[in-house]
């Protein structure tokens, strides 16, 4: 284990949040036994992970959601088990979300049993978001600056690594898995296709009446008034403002980088993440792809 700071170690290339897990749990769940109904959301951190969470949990709405009070109980980290039971005792259908790479992951998900839905989000949002992040969660050491933070992410010294290395590598071992992949902007541009498309994956023949009231309570500004979504219920001494539901668009960052910040970001993005077959979108307005 390497310290990285007050708040983070690095194990096998991944960084964790100190005193929330351990190496031993981390190895463990090579072998945790996977059920073909396991549903496992998975990200890099702030790309649409509450919003999917909420998405999933409407679209597999039952019983058992009268014994889960918000979305994180019905569907907790896999890596941040927080004092709950073991995962093993829990019902069928089971919904994890996780940060994790493949490496870290369940080595049964391998044998393609489970499901794994994995959200995208531009790197260049997804940096801002964590920098306003990394102001309100208190288990974050708060960054001198936005150039500060950049250079930790860039270097995968923030939580969770680098996001080069999680889309790449979960994109190259796609196959591996029984894995749906959708983007963040794309769920920004069309909730209705991406909540069709996690009900076909996930096997759920919802009506369109049923659709479209997923899709009025996934919205931004009813999912920040639903308070089993919002993550409002999450400790104060955790979390300093309620801020998992900050802004909830595309193109932020140009509030933030500079134009030399970006010209840098542009190459770096290039050097690594240029022969990856994957269109992302930066702003709305001229919905600017790039590979
Ligand atoms: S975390 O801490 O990793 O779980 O954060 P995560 O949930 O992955 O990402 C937080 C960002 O997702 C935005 N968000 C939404 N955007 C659009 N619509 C809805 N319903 C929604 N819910 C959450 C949230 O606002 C964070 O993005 P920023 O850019 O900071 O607003």
């Amino acid at each position: 284990m390497e310290s990285l700071d007050n708040y983070l170690f690095k194990y096998k290339g991944f960084v964790f949040a100190k005193g929330e897990t351990t190496e031993e749990y981390i190895d463990s769940l090579q072998h945790f036994e996977i059920r073909d109904s396991d549903v496992f959301l998975v990200t890099y951190p702030k790309s649409g992970t509450i919003w999917t969470q909420n998405i999933i949990n409407l679209i597999c709405e039952d019983t058992t959601d009268k014994i889960y009070t918000n979305n994180l109980e019905k569907m907790p980290w896999l890596e941040y088990r927080e004092g709950r039971p073991d995962y093993s005792l829990r019902p069928s259908p089971r919904f994890f979300a996780s940060h994790l790479t493949p490496t870290l992951m369940p080595l049964g998900l391998k044998d393609k049993r489970g499901k794994i839905i994995y959200v995208i989000r531009n790197p260049k949002d997804n940096v801002v978001s964590y920098f306003h992040f990394s102001h309100v969660w208190a288990k974050i050491e708060t960054p001198k600056s936005f150039e500060d933070f950049l250079q930790l992410y860039l270097a995968g010294n923030v939580g969770c690594a680098s996001w080069f290395d999680h889309i790449r590598e979960w994109y190259t071992k796609r196959e591996q898995y029984n894995i749906l992949f959708l983007t963040y902007e794309d769920m920004v541009m069309d909730l209705r296709t991406a909540v069709k498309k996690i009900c076909m994956f996930l096997g759920k023949d919802l009506d369109d009446t049923a659709i479209a009231r997923i899709v009025e309570k996934a919205t931004f500004k009813n999912m920040k008034q639903d308070p089993k979504a919002n993550y409002e219920f999450i400790p104060q001494d955790l979390l300093l403002q309620p801020q998992f539901m900050r802004k909830g668009t595309v193109g932020d960052w140009k509030n933030t980088f500079t134009v030399a910040q970006n010209e840098m970001f542009d190459q770096i993005f290039k050097e690594r993440m240029g022969n990856l077959p994957l269109n992302f979108i930066w702003d709305l307005d001229t919905k600017t792809k790039q590979n």
